[in-house]
């Protein structure tokens, strides 16, 4: 089995009632519940994670880099500004994806710039929860085709 942990930035936890006209009334939970049956028919296990605080997220992308998992992480407003994660993501060595609900390139100039983009495999977005399946079976792919250590 594969480990892939699924990093969710801040304000995610509010998904279900927050903008719906942008990001949908699909909860966290209930991406988190598809995601987790999807993952069984892909091979891989998932560790899911949520939290409004950067240094948190860079935690969490150091424990998946030493544990071999790769990342999909939507890191929400923190996508537009952290070096901190980027360098998270590039130093720790992760295959990461990167999702997003909804079309960053669609909205306002300063979600036109990803910073972590450059050391993610790849991005997807604009798909509402689907971006997370999508971005999900993308990184299964990839790391069937390179296994880590964990294989
Ligand atoms: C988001 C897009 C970000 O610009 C925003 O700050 C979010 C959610 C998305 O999933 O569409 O919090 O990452």
């Amino acid at each position: 089995m594969i480990p892939i942990h699924v990093l969710n930035g801040p304000n995610l936890n509010l998904l279900g009632t927050r903008e719906p006209g942008i990001y949908g009334r699909a909860t966290l939970g209930d991406i988190e519940r598809d995601l987790r049956s999807q993952a069984q028919g892909l091979g891989v296990t998932l560790d899911f994670h949520q939290t409004n605080h950067e240094g948190e997220l860079v935690g969490l992308i150091q424990d998946a880099g030493a544990a071999g998992a790769g990342v999909l992480i939507n890191a929400a407003a923190y996508t537009h500004t952290s070096v901190a994660l980027r360098d998270a993501i590039s130093g720790s060595g992760v295959v990461a994806v990167e999702v997003h609900l909804s079309n960053v390139h669609a909205r306002e100039a300063f979600r036109h710039v990803s910073l972590i983009a450059p050391v993610c495999a790849g991005v997807i977005c604009g798909f509402g929860p689907d971006s997370y399946a999508l971005g999900l079976a993308a990184l299964a792919q990839l790391l069937r085709a390179a296994p880590a250590s964990h294989d």
